[in-house]
């Protein structure tokens, strides 16, 4: 990087070292906010001219040239230069050179630690938008396949190991409520991200009239930060917005561990479309769901993403430090991770095809039935504890007798309580066991039916601000 004259070369009687140049520009990556930072600064510049802070013809002049350089970047005409410090000293950079002495009035009552607290809080609320809209667009995926698959019959399990009979419909709508819970989570740190904390200035605010509350209406604030000191040196709705990509990577991860099951041919629950796995280099038969592989890698680097910020900003004194520039690339990279996670994953999901009968086959292994067998004994007036043990003991015959609960004699069932009749079969029945889980949240398809209407009403509902 070159070494051109500094803008504090007054104050230095040498030039930086060119290392320390390299190591203290922030350009190559915070030019991604130029839209915002030249749109801060026409709100800044409109304030300043409205407040006569500097003349109003000088305002607009400013103005104009802001939107003409916001315009050659968007046109390629304008490349970021990466000998400027950042975004900020390089937008302000080409305005003056463009506008000459006018250019230099912009940065009255301001620093580029409120400028850059601005920046980044505008650029997040975009961001935040596309992450929710992908977060919507994998529930309504999610909806449609629960609401095809009503009656698929699968085995819920604990521990992985079989344990109650559910279906893919029950399943799927697990997921859709911890995609609810992260859209509420996106709204949180909207709302906090959501505080105007230009007019903090460096640290300790303005001699200048300024007008801070004109500045956060003219882009959208719901209000002002309070306290210039916090205004300049708050990163937490960085970290709540983090910890809710965090999450939202987790339930991603989960889901994608289970779809790396499913897809194995010891489960063959689903069968991936082509065009969402890979081959091998060796190996012929090969197969792999990749992309549900590298989500839950990708989870991980998100989780260093938030940890780089909280790292960061555990023993930073009041107010601003150069260290919070690090913030910047860890919030860039979890916004392109979820993006790139989410619009992968939904397409997989959408043409992924189920294969009922597999479900269906592995559901009726493992004695998946076993609680509805001693429920059974329950509603005929034995206590839990006693048909538990029963319905254990039949289990252990079957494992012996390499046979299920639904073949095994009426005889051997009557040895153990006349209660049993006939109608056993019926009650652990598989299809008969979702049935009868019709409480408010199980796998009944009725039940089913209602998470489904209540995660679409909530989704219609659901507004980000
Ligand atoms: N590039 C800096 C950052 O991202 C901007 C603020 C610099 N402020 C300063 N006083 N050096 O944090």
């Amino acid at each position: 990087m070159g070494n051109k004259q500094k803008m504090w070369a007054g104050r230095f009687s040498k030039q930086a070292d060119e290392r320390v140049n390299d190591f203290n520009s922030s350009i190559s990556f915070d030019c991604r906010m130029y839209k915002q930072d030249i749109e801060g600064s026409i709100a800044h510049a409109t304030m300043l001219g409205k407040q006569g802070i500097i003349e109003q013809g000088e305002s607009e002049k400013i103005i104009a040239g802001l939107k003409e350089i916001s315009q050659d970047i968007s046109d390629g005409k304008l490349l970021f230069d990466p000998d400027a410090e950042d975004i900020h000293m390089f937008v302000e950079a080409n305005l003056t050179g463009r506008l000459g002495d006018t250019g230099k009035r912009l940065h009255t009552s301001r620093s580029r630690n409120d400028q850059v607290a601005l920046d980044i809080r505008m650029y997040m609320r975009d961001e935040i938008k596309n992450i929710v809209e992908l977060v919507k667009q994998l529930l309504e995926v999610i909806i449609k396949l629960a609401k095809d698959n009503l009656t698929t019959v699968m085995p819920g399990y604990t521990h992985l190991q079989r344990a109650q009979p559910i279906t893919l419909a029950h399943h799927l709508m697990a997921y859709a409520q911890m995609l609810l819970r992260d859209l509420d989570r996106f709204k949180d740190a909207y709302r906090r991200t959501n505080c105007m904390p230009l007019g903090s200035c460096a640290l300790a605010g303005t001699t200048y009239p300024i007008d801070r509350e004109f500045v956060a209406d003219m882009l959208g604030f719901d209000e002002v930060c309070q306290n210039s000191l916090d205004g300049v040196s708050d990163r937490d709705f960085c970290i709540d917005f983090l910890t809710a990509v965090s999450t939202l990577m987790m339930h991603l991860s989960r889901f994608s561990e289970e779809i790396v099951l499913w897809c194995s041919w010891e489960f063959k629950f689903i069968e991936l479309d082509d065009a969402y796995c890979t081959g091998s280099s060796i190996m012929p038969q090969k197969k792999n769901p990749d992309i549900t592989e590298l989500i839950r890698g990708k989870t991980a680097r998100v989780y260093g993403d938030l940890n780089t910020l909280l790292t960061m900003m555990k023993g930073l004194s009041l107010a601003y430090n150069k260290d919070m520039q690090e913030d910047k690339e860890a919030v860039f990279d979890a916004v392109d991770t979820a993006k790139l996670c989410l619009i992968t994953f939904i397409p997989m999901l959408e043409t992924m095809k189920v294969i009922p009968e597999n479900m269906r086959s592995a559901a009726a292994k493992g004695f998946i039935n076993a609680t509805d067998c001693a429920d059974y004994l329950v509603k005929k007036g034995m206590s839990f504890r006693d048909a538990y043990k029963i319905t254990g003991t039949l289990v252990a015959q079957c494992i012996e007798k390499n046979t299920d609960l639904e073949n095994l004699p009426l005889e051997e069932y009557e040895k153990m309580t006349n209660l049993f009749n006939n109608d056993v079969y019926e009650a652990i029945n598989l299809e008969t066991c979702v049935m009868q889980r019709n409480s408010q949240g199980g796998p009944a398809p009725e039940a089913v039916k209602k998470q489904i209407e209540y995660t679409q009403n909530k989704l219609d509902k659901y507004k980000l601000f």
